[in-house]
Formats: C-alpha cells, structure tokens, sequence
C-alpha cells in the first residue's frame, strides 16, 4: 500500500525535510504540499509536516490534521526554537491533539528551521521586556536556527521515519 506526505511551508524548510523523508520511502509514497492534498482513502500511513506558528502547527496544517481519519498518521515539522525544549514539545503536542482520535498516531520529529528576516526583525521593533522583544539569547537562537535544516536534520528525520516504517512493516 501506498504512503502520503503532506507538508505546509512558506519559507522552504518543511518542504526540504518532507522531500528527505520521501526518499526512505523509494516509490511507495506521493508527496503534496497541504494546498494539494489528494484525499487519504488510499493510503496506509500519512506523514503531515508543518510549521512552527505560534506554539502549535500552522493554520493550513491544523485545518488539514482536523480532516483525516482511520489513519496511522507520523508528523514532522520545523521551529526557529530548539528541538530539544519544552516549546518544541508542546508545539507537536498542540499539533497531535488536532487530529480526531480515531488515528494511531506513530512518531514525531521536529528540527530548527531558519526564520524569515521579516520576523526577526519584527522582534527587533518590539520595546525591551516585551515577551517577544529581541534578546542575546534569541537572537543567538535565531541565528543558529538560520542554518537550519541541515545535513544531520535531514538523516535524523530520515532515522526517524525509517524506523516508522519498519514498525508498519511488523504490524505494530
Ligand atoms: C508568523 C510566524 C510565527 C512563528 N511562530 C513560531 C513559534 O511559535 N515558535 C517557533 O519556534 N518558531 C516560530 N516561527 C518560525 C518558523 O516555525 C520556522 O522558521 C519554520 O522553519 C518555517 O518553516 P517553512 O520554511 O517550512 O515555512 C514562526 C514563524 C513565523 C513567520
């Protein structure tokens, strides 16, 4: 059976993590952007990719997470924070709580991925001890984040799918 990868991105980083992760897949996948989405019926596992906006998935991601059904579903997804804090946890744990309970939800990753200029220099506008106003450590965030996916993010995603699949495989 085949698989889906669905993905929303604006600035490029998911779409490069979602393509990453096609190729563990070799031909038994179709890949969309979310604006494309084929409807699920005929897959087996649907991996949704998206990012990072305002401590949950995007609009575009959430409206879709919310339609599929019946599904073993994986979610991947980009952040200017980093991967291993707590805002990254909650952010894929807001994402996971969108779809309806009747998917098994099979695994996660998440990985920086660099903010768009626009943003960050919207911080820099924002007066001191405003929540988002810049700060070193943001800006040092913000700055790590710009190389980001990267070559290790791409096999970590890559790892992590890889072994989603072999869960499906077992028929775990
Ligand atoms: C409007 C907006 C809101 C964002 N909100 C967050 C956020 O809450 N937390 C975070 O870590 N990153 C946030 N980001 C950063 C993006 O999630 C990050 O740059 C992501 O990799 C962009 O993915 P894309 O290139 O696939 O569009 C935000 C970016 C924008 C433009």
């Amino acid at each position: 059976m085949k698989h889906l990868i669905v993905y929303s991105s604006v600035t490029g980083n998911t779409k490069k993590v979602a393509e990453a992760i096609a190729q563990v897949f070799d031909e038994a996948v179709d890949i969309f952007p979310v604006e494309t989405a084929p409807p699920t019926d005929d897959y087996d596992l649907i991996a949704v990719g998206f990012w990072v906006d305002r401590g949950t998935a995007d609009q575009k991601a959430q409206a879709y997470l919310r339609t599929i059904h019946g599904k073993k579903v994986a979610l991947f997804a980009t952040l200017g924070a980093y991967p291993d804090s707590e805002h990254a946890a909650k952010s894929m744990a807001n994402a996971a709580a969108l779809l309806p309970d009747d998917n098994k939800l099979l695994g996660s990753f998440i990985c920086q991925g660099k903010v768009t200029s626009r943003l960050t220099e919207k911080f820099k506008d924002l007066p001191p001890g405003h929540p988002h106003a810049m700060t070193p450590d943001r800006e040092a965030r913000h700055r790590e984040a710009a190389k980001h996916p990267d070559a290790n993010d791409l096999q970590k995603a890559q790892d992590t799918f890889a072994s989603i699949l072999k869960k499906i495989s077992l028929g775990q």
